[in-house]
C-alpha cells in the first residue's frame, strides 16, 4: 500500500512513542518488516531554533525505510521554516502529533488541543503540504472527551487540508490510556475520507490487527506498546515466525544507539527497553533490579544472556 508516492512495506506500522522511538528501535522495526516507523514526536520550535535534544531525536538508519518524522507545533511559519531549511530531508514522510494528551503539551496549544482548534490544525497542515513534496500525515485521538468526539469531522478537515492520510487513535484524550480504544469510531473515520485511514489501539496480535481491516476497513494498523520488547511483532504479523534471537536483537538495539549516542547514555536509555524485552523471562523482577542497577555493558550483556540461557 502506498501514502501518495511513498510505498509501504507492509500495512502494519510502527506508532511514535516519545522516550522509546529511538533509531534503534525504528532500524529494528523496520528490518522485522515494519511498514512504516515514525520518529517520537519533535519539537518544530525546537528543531526551529537548533535544540540539541530536538536535533538527536532525528538520528535514523539508512536501513530504516520507509520512515517518518513526527512533529509537534502550534505555529505554522515555524513548521513552514523547519521544513524548508530542510532539517527533514532524511525522511520520507512527514507526520503532525495532534493526539498527545500530556498536559504541558496541550497547555500551549499543540497536541490534542489542536482537535478543539481545527483552524489551526488546517492551517498547520497547510503550512507543511505547501513547503513539501512529501506526504503530510496526522496522527489525532477520536476527540478531546466522549462529549466532544471529532474524529470523523477532523480526519475531512485534514484531507481538505492536504493530509495524505491519517492515524487514528481510537480514544479522547481524557481518557489517555484507560479503557479500550473504540474501533467504532475509527471504522466511521475510514468510510468518511478518500485518503488511507490508518487504526491505532490495543492491537497486539496477528489475529486482531488483521480483524482490524477486515471489520473497520482501515487500510493499516499502528502498533506502539504491542512492539515495545517486540520488534519483530511486525514479522508476525505478516506470518513469518521465525526463531528470533532475542539477546542478538537486544545487541543490536545496543550497537545502532551506540553509533550515535555516548555509552553511558545508551545504558541508561535502554533500561527501559530491557524491562520490556525480559518481562517474559523466568525470574524477570530478579534480572530487571540487577540490569537497571549495573553501569557496567559487560555485565549486563551477560545478565541478558543468563536471563535468557535460564528459558531455553
Ligand atoms: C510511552 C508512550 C509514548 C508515546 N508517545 C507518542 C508520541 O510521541 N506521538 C504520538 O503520536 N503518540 C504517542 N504515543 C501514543 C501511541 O503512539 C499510541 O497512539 C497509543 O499508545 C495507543 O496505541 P497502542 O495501544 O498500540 O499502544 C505514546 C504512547 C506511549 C505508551
Amino acid at each position: 500500500m502506498k501514502i501518495k508516492n511513498i510505498e509501504l512495506k507492509s500495512p502494519y506500522i510502527l506508532a511514535p512513542m516519545a522516550g522509546f522511538s529511538d533509531v534503534g528501535f525504528r532500524a529494528l522495526c523496520s528490518q522485522f518488516d515494519c511498514g512504516l516507523t515514525t520518529t517520537e514526536m519533535v519539537s518544530a520550535k525546537g528543531l526551529f531554533y537548533g535544540g540539541e535534544g530536538s536535533v538527536a531525536l532525528l538520528a535514523h538508519e539508512k536501513t530504516e525505510s520507509p520512515r517518518a518524522v513526527q512533529l509537534f507545533s502550534n505555529e505554522p511559519d515555524v513548521v513552514e521554516k523547519v521544513i524548508c531549511d530542510g532539517f527533514l530531508d532524511d525522511f520520507d514522510i512527514i507526520d503532525f502529533n495532534m493526539g498527545c494528551p500530556m498536559p504541558k503539551i496541550v497547555k500551549e496549544g499543540m497536541g490534542s488541543a489542536l482537535l478543539k482548534d481545527p483552524i489551526l490544525a488546517s492551517k498547520i497542515i497547510k503550512a507543511a503540504v505547501k513547503s513539501t513534496k512529501k506526504p503530510v500525515t496526522v496522527k489525532f485521538r477520536i476527540g478531546y472527551d466522549l462529549n466532544h468526539v471529532v474524529a470523523t469531522d477532523f480526519a475531512k478537515m485534514c484531507e481538505d487540508s492536504g493530509a495524505s492520510a491519517v492515524c487514528v487513535h481510537g480514544r479522547t484524550k481524557t481518557q489517555l490510556y484507560t479503557g479500550n480504544a473504540n474501533w467504532d469510531i475509527i471504522g466511521d473515520v475510514a468510510n468518511a475520507v478518500k485518503i488511507p485511514v490508518f487504526g491505532n489501539g490495543d492491537i497486539t496480535t496477528k489475529q486482531q490487527a488483521e480483524k482490524a481491516i477486515k471489520d473497520f476497513g482501515v487500510k493499516g494498523v499502528a502498533v506502539a506498546r504491542g512492539a515495545l520488547g517486540k520488534p519483530w511483532i511486525f514479522s508476525e504479523f505478516l506470518g513469518k515466525n521465525e526463531n528470533i534471537n532475542i539477546p542478538e536483537v537486544i545487541f543490536e538495539h545496543f550497537r545502532i544507539l551506540e553509533k550515535y549516542f555516548p555509552e553511558k547514555l545508551v545504558i541508561l536509555h535502554m533500561r527501559k527497553h530491557l524491562g520490556s524485552y525480559i518481562k517474559d523471562v523466568k525470574g524477570a523482577k530478579i534480572f530487571r533490579h540487577k540490569i537497571v542497577t549495573s553501569q557496567d555493558k559487560n555485565e549486563i550483556f551477560d545478565l541478558i544472556l543468563q536471563a535468557f540461557e535460564k528459558n531455553t
